[in-house]
């Protein structure tokens, strides 16, 4: 069970943000605690991007606080997210696919700056294989090899490599937007079970998904939005499908479903 005796890693208390006379937020709160998934779920347009842009910084809410360990801080720019341990995966993974995997690992990195790719990369190709080697060991990912282009790999190895990526920037908070929409059966359970061993190892994850089977196999909390608000937030293990579908439907039930 959660440990509820620390504090949140990120805590969110009525954020709004309004594009013209669209209110794509309006006075979210979110709790995610350090070794917890909390799953993100909610209609087309419910807001969930839009959310998680405002914690990566890639965004700017209009309103609202947010807290990191407690403390109030202004996420501002991404630099600022990723400086406070905040590392997002999204969908489409901004890897290099004609970069090996120590590369993209390293990628954006202190020491993937543009010497990274000549000389420099030579001297301190031993120390950054060593720490590719021992970070997606830790997640328990087998890859062929380090030194190939990523384009050669599968899909569930490729979301494995961006969440290394985030690891080695330090990151305490890991949001996964739909990492598993584009794979098949094992790699789905291959990600997934990625996922449970980050929270294992004490990361706070916020995942979004529109697959209510995925949410209910990783998630330990499930956090409804609809029309930019809260509408809801389930124990996974006190919680059901049709209760989840309920709250992102706002009551409506399919005929005849149950
Ligand atoms: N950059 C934007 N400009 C204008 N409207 C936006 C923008 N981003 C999102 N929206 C609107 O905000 C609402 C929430 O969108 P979004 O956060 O993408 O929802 P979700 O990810 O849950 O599908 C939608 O009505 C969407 O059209
Ligand atoms: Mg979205």
């Amino acid at each position: 069970m959660l440990e509820r005796t620390t504090t949140p890693f990120l805590e969110l208390r009525d954020v709004h943000k309004r594009f013209g006379g669209v209110t794509a937020l309006g006075g979210v709160d979110l709790e995610v605690y350090p070794g917890e998934v909390v799953a993100l779920v909610g209609d087309n347009g419910a807001g969930k991007s839009t959310l998680v842009k405002t914690i990566s910084g890639a965004i700017h809410a209009d309103e609202g606080d947010f807290f990191v360990q407690g403390r109030h801080v202004s996420l501002g720019n991404p630099q600022a997210a990723a400086a406070l341990g905040i590392a997002t995966v999204y969908q489409d993974l901004a890897l290099c696919e004609n970069l090996d995997v120590v590369a993209n690992l390293f990628l954006g990195a202190e020491l993937g700056r543009a010497p990274f790719f000549g000389v420099l990369r030579r001297l301190r190709e031993p120390e950054m294989n060593r720490i590719a080697r021992e970070t997606l060991g830790s997640l328990s990912v087998n890859l062929p090899s380090l030194d190939r282009p990523v384009a050669g790999l599968s899909g569930g190895q490729r979301q494995a490599v961006a969440v290394g990526r985030a690891l080695l920037w330090g990151s305490k908070l890991v949001m996964l937007d739909e990492p598993t929409a584009a794979l098949g059966v094992q790699q789905t359970a291959q990600v997934l079970e990625l996922v449970r061993r980050l929270a294992a190892q004490g990361q706070a994850i916020l995942l979004i998904s529109h697959s209510l089977p995925d949410v209910f196999a990783v998630a330990d909390r499930i956090c409804v939005l609809r029309l930019g608000k809260n509408a809801g937030t389930f124990a996974r293990r006190e919680t059901n499908v049709d209760e989840v579908v309920s709250a992102m439907t706002g009551g409506l039930t399919l005929a005849g479903g149950r």
